[in-house]
C-alpha cells in the first residue's frame, strides 16, 4: 500500500535508518526520533501519541513562587534533604486534604521527581530484609522502574493483572506473596499505560495481602486525582483519591507533580511513608544504611547519595501550588480535565473506524478517560501496529514494553493532540481503515 497519508518511501527509509530490526520494539526516545525524521523530511505532522509529557502550561503560582525565592537568593544554599518546611507542611496537609490519611511533615519528603521516589524507594525497600529479595510489579507499568532495578542489580517479578481483576486478584497475589521472597509491591493508579484504576475491592485485596506476608506497597500516584468519573478535586470532602492507604499501613505514596500540577520539567515529587513504616527497624539495612530505621534510610541513605535533596527554588514552587490546592484557591483537577475530554473523543474516533479499547474496564465498569488510553486492531500485533502507523502519520508505544501480554496493544498518550489535529486523525484513521478492511467489512 503505498497511496498513505505520508510519503511512504519517506517512512521506509527512515525506518531502515532507524537501525532497529523492529521499528514497534522501539523506546519511546527510539520512536520519537524516528517521527522528527520523517516529520522533518515530509514536512507533515505526526499526531504524536508516543512520550508522556504534559501538554500544558504550568501554573503560574508555581513559577512566582520560584521566581521569587530564586532572588531571595535560596541559589547559594544547600537545601535540607528532608525538604524545606513549608513544603513539607503543605504535602502532609495534602495528603490530608485529598487523601484522607494523616502522615507527618517528616514522613512527606521531597524527591527529583517520582522517579527518584522510585529510585530511593527501591534502594531500601528492597534491602530491608535479605530473606526477601524480590519486587513485585503489577503490571502493565511504567517500563523505566524495571530499568531502575536492573541498574541496582534487585531482582523482580511481575504479572499483567488483565486476567486478575476484582477478586480474582486476591488468587494470584497471594501466589506470589506466599512464597516468602517479596518485598514490596508496586502499581500506578491511575495505571500508565493502561488507565485502569483498582477499584476499592481491589485496594482491599492488596492490603490486606501486604499485611498478612509484611511487603511494602508502592502505590505510585503519579495521575493524582486523574480518574475524572469522580471529582477528587475538593480539599477535605469526600470522594478522595483511592489508595490502598486506606486499609494498611504498609504503604508508601508516589505523588508526582509532573502530569497532575503540570510540572514535569521541574523535576520534583514526594515520597509520602506511613509513620508507622518510616519508623520501623530493619537490622539488615545495616548492610548499606548507617541506621536500619526505614524513613531515616531513605533520606540520609538513599536521597543524600543520589542527589543531596532537590532543588531549592522548585520546594518552594511546588509548595505553593500544594498550599492553593490545600486552600481551595487552585483547583488541580480541573485544569487537566481536559485530557479526559480529548481521550473521550479520540477513543470514540479509534472505535468508529474498527479499533478495540485493549484495557477497557475496571471490574464492571467501563475504564475512565484521562491522559492514556489503549487500542489494537485486529489483525495486527502491537509491534506491527507502530510501524504501520508511521505511514499514517500516527505514533504510539507498543504495550510490549510495559509489562503487558496483550500484545496486540498499544499505548495512546493523549497530551500533546491540539483540537485542530483531531479532524486529521480522523481522516488518517479513515485511510488506515479503507487500506486494512476488516473481515466484517470486505
Ligand atoms: C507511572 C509513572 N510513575 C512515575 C512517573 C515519573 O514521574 P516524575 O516525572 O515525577 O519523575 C511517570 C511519568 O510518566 C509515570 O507515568
Amino acid at each position: 500500500m503505498k497511496d498513505t497519508p505520508i510519503d511512504y518511501d519517506i517512512v521506509k527509509k527512515e525506518i531502515e535508518n532507524s537501525g532497529l530490526a523492529k521499528i514497534g520494539k522501539g523506546t519511546i526516545r527510539e520512536i520519537v526520533r524516528t517521527v522528527n525524521n520523517i516529520e522533518k523530511e515530509s514536512g507533515k505532522k505526526f499526531i504524536r501519541m508516543e512520550m508522556g509529557v504534559p501538554g500544558l502550561a504550568p501554573p503560574e503560582i508555581g513559577t512566582e513562587a520560584e521566581i521569587k525565592a530564586l532572588k531571595r537568593g535560596v541559589a547559594s544554599k544547600y537545601p535540607m534533604i528532608e525538604g524545606i518546611t513549608a513544603l513539607k507542611t503543605e504535602a502532609s496537609r495534602f495528603v490530608n486534604l485529598f487523601l484522607n490519611i494523616d502522615v507527618s511533615e517528616k514522613s512527606c519528603i521531597p524527591s527529583v521527581g517520582s522517579m527518584q521516589g522510585a529510585y530511593a524507594t527501591f534502594m531500601v525497600a528492597c534491602r530491608r530484609d535479605v530473606k526477601k529479595d524480590t519486587l513485585l510489579f503489577i503490571d502493565p507499568g511504567f517500563p523505566v522502574q524495571k530499568q531502575q532495578m536492573q541498574v541496582l542489580g534487585l531482582k523482580y517479578d511481575s504479572f499483567d493483572v488483565y486476567d486478575y481483576r476484582g477478586e480474582k486478584l486476591r488468587e494470584k497475589l497471594e501466589s506470589y506473596l506466599s512464597k516468602g521472597n517479596i518485598n514490596c509491591l508496586i502499581y500506578s493508579n491511575p495505571n500508565n499505560p493502561s488507565w485502569i484504576c483498582f477499584t476499592e475491592t481491589e485496594l482491599r485485596i492488596i492490603a490486606e495481602l501486604a499485611d498478612k506476608y509484611d511487603v511494602i506497597v508502592i502505590e505510585d500516584l503519579a495521575y493524582f486525582g486523574m480518574d475524572f468519573r469522580k471529582d477528587y478535586s475538593i480539599p477535605g470532602q469526600a470522594p478522595y483519591q483511592p489508595s490502598v492507604a486506606h486499609y494498611t499501613k504498609n504503604y508508601i505514596l508516589l505523588i508526582s507533580s509532573s502530569k497532575a500540577f503540570s510540572y514535569a520539567g521541574q523535576r520534583i515529587g514526594i515520597i509520602a511513608i506511613s509513620d508507622e513504616l518510616y519508623k520501623r527497624r530493619f537490622p539488615d539495612l545495616k548492610r548499606f544504611f548507617s541506621s536500619d530505621e526505614f524513613g531515616y534510610a531513605i533520606i540520609y541513605g538513599a536521597l543524600y547519595s543520589l542527589s543531596s535533596g532537590v532543588a531549592h527554588t522548585v520546594q518552594y514552587g511546588f509548595a505553593a501550588m500544594l498550599k492553593a490546592a490545600n486552600d481551595g484557591i487552585y483547583n488541580f483537577v480541573d485544569a487537566v480535565k481536559v485530557y479526559g475530554k480529548r481521550a473521550n473523543v479520540m477513543k470514540k474516533i479509534f472505535i468508529e473506524n474498527g479499533f478495540n479499547i485493549v484495557y477497557d474496564k475496571d471490574e464492571d465498569n467501563p475504564i475512565a478517560d484521562g491522559f492514556y488510553f489503549t487500542i489494537s486492531y485486529p489483525g495486527f500485533t502491537g509491534v506491527e501496529l507502530i510501524e504501520e502507523f508511521l505511514y499514517y502519520g500516527i505514533s504510539a508505544i507498543s504495550l510490549d514494553i510495559t509489562g503487558s501480554k496483550r500484545s496486540e496493544g498499544l499505548r495512546a498518550c493523549v497530551s500533546q493532540i491540539q483540537n485542530n489535529q483531531i479532524a486529521e486523525l480522523e481522516y488518517r484513521l479513515k485511510e488506515f481503515n479503507k487500506h486494512h478492511p476488516l473481515i466484517s467489512q470486505k
